[in-house]
């Protein structure tokens, strides 16, 4: 009868429809600021001054050095977002509460300013960070299922679990009140004159609410979504073992790159005196630093010895080494050798490492994976100029339409990277 069905229909159909919001919860959708145009136009310009600028620290819908993007003219005003990228620092410094709590959750990472963009520049920006790159994220989360590259799939974990803990509420709430219902409905039924006998009997053999409860219907939903979480739980686990990304821990001494690399432009190789010759780039001793702080006691020309110098004099003078935390660190199980691509390769430091020069505090920008180290090698080209020892590889090598690329001298081979 019509009763049957509503008793027990309305469950399992509401149930359904809330594993369906699960399992779809992926392709959620945002809104962005009516004022950020999305013309094709505008997106495009937005693009290369991304690529240009913003690349190195941001994915659209990934967290990577900074947060993910898309979606912050709906988290923040279209105000704040343009002031944040202009100069986040000024922002923080004027105590702005939500830039001074992103600012503290990304362990002070200094962004940089971007003060030579152009209001109308911004605005491009927001429309790419908004609309475009769609066919990147996807293809992103397509080569995140392929293995080890995958640090993290296309759907931000933090948007998927508040999803999910809502709709799991939302779930046992629904229940409760049919719970309810339920039980209003079959003492008022059971009451009432106008029920035949035999209506009343189904009634209370199927209003039963432990029965729904255990109905099979609800018994699947409720395993599935169990089950899903753990699943995902496991994966989300997995991945993030050992990485490390945006690591930046405090040292102990003050020591900045920004004002020794950067302001001072003190070549990185002064201190890490490895990188061109050997595995390691090693970290300098307090006699390096002292071939310069012998004379240099304090900053612009205060009185003095400077706290943070001082404790370089403690550790130079007890011959005690001072004991910085390392951050960029492999597994044993791998090889990585500076000289090779340094010297060799002839890559930048900061293709690996970052703006260091730029790094009040330094912080692991890559994310050292495998899939990271395999990414490279498949796509750069060997640095074969002047370099006999690649002559005869290159002219095997002419025929064919790709360049020499890394891959195609065993930059793919288990061992060369494993011991
Ligand atoms: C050196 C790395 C770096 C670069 C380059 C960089 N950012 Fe950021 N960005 C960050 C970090 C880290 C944060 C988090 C806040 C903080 O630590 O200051 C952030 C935060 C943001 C936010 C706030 C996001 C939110 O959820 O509120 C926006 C917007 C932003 N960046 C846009 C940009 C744009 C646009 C560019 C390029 C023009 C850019 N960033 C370049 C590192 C960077
Ligand atoms: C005056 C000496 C000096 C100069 C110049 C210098 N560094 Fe450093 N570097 C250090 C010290 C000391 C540490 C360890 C403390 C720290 O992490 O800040 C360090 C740490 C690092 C680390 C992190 C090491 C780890 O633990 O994983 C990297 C990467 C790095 N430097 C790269 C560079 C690059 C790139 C340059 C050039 C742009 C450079 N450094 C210039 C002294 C220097
Ligand atoms: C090539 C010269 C040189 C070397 C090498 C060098 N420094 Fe410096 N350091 C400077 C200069 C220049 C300043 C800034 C002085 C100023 O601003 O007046 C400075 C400033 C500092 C400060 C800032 C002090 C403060 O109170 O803010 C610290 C800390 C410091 N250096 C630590 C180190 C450490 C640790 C090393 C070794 C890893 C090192 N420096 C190596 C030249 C050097
Ligand atoms: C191809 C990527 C790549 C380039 C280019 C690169 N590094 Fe590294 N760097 C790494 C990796 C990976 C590690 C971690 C190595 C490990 O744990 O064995 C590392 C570690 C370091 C460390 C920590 C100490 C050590 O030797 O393990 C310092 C310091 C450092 N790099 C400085 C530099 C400087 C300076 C340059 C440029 C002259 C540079 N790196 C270029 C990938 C790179
Ligand atoms: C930014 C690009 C880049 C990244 C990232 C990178 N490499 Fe390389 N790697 C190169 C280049 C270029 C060469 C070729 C150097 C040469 O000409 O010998 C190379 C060569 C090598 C070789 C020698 C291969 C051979 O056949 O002789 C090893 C081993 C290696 N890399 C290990 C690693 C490991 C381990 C990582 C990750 C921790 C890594 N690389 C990350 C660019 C990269
Ligand atoms: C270009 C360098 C490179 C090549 C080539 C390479 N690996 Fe790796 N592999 C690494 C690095 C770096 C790590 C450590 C990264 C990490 O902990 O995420 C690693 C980690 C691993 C791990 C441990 C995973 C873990 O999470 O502990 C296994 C297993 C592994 N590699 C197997 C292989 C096999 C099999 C091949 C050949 C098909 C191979 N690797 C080729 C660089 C390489």
């Amino acid at each position: 009868m019509s009763i049957k069905r509503s008793f027990l229909g309305v469950p399992i159909y509401l149930g359904s429809l809330l594993l369906a919001l699960f399992l779809f919860a992926g392709t959620y959708s945002h809104a962005a600021h009516p004022d950020v145009p999305d013309s094709e136009d505008a997106i495009k310009a937005g693009e290369a001054i991304f690529n240009a600028n913003c690349k190195t620290c941001h994915k659209l819908d990934q967290r990577y050095t900074g947060p993910a993007l898309r979606g912050v003219t709906e988290r923040r005003t279209l105000d704040w977002a343009k002031n944040f990228i202009v100069n986040s620092q000024a922002l923080i410094q004027s105590g702005d509460a939500q830039a001074v709590a992103l600012f503290r959750e990304y362990n002070n990472i200094v962004m940089p300013a971007h003060d030579f963009l152009s209001d109308m520049e911004v605005m491009n920006l927001l429309s790419y960070i908004e609309y475009g790159g769609k066919e990147d994220a996807s293809a992103q989360a397509a080569a995140g299922a392929d293995g080890a590259a995958g640090a993290s799939g296309g759907i931000p974990s933090e948007y998927l679990s508040i999803i999910v803990g809502v709709l799991i509420l939302v779930l046992v709430l629904i229940l409760v009140v049919l719970a309810l219902i339920v039980s209003v409905l079959t003492k008022y039924l059971n009451t009432s004159e106008k029920v035949s006998e035999e209506d009343k009997a189904f009634i209370n053999q199927k209003g039963d609410i432990k029965k729904v409860l255990t109905s099979d219907g609800v018994i699947v939903i409720v395993t599935t979504i169990v089950m899903a979480l753990v699943v995902k739980t496991a994966i989300d686990g997995l991945y993030g073992i050992g990485i490390q990304q945006g690591y930046a821990p405090t040292q102990p001494i003050a020591y900045s790159h920004e004002l020794h690399a950067g302001k001072y432009e003190i070549p990185c190789q002064y201190c890490h005196t490895g990188v061109e010759i050997g595995k390691s780039a090693n970290i300098p001793s307090a006699n390096i630093c002292m071939n310069c702080h012998m004379h240099i006691q304090n900053v612009d020309g205060k009185e003095g010895v400077s706290p943070e110098i001082a404790k370089l004099y403690d550790a130079y003078d007890n011959n005690r080494p001072i004991e910085w935390v390392r951050i960029h660190n492999l597994p044993d199980l791998a090889y990585f050798n500076h000289a090779q691509h340094v010297k060799v390769g002839g890559i930048e430091c900061q293709t690996c490492h970052g703006p260091i020069e730029e790094m009040e505090v330094v912080y692991q920008h890559s994310a050292l994976t495998m899939g990271w180290c395999i990414d490279c090698h498949r796509n750069t080209e060997v640095n074969a100029q002047g370099n006999q020892y690649y002559d005869k590889l290159v002219q095997l090598h002419a025929d064919s339409k790709d360049a020499l690329k890394v891959k195609d001298i065993g930059g793919l081979e288990c061992a060369k990277c494993h011991y």
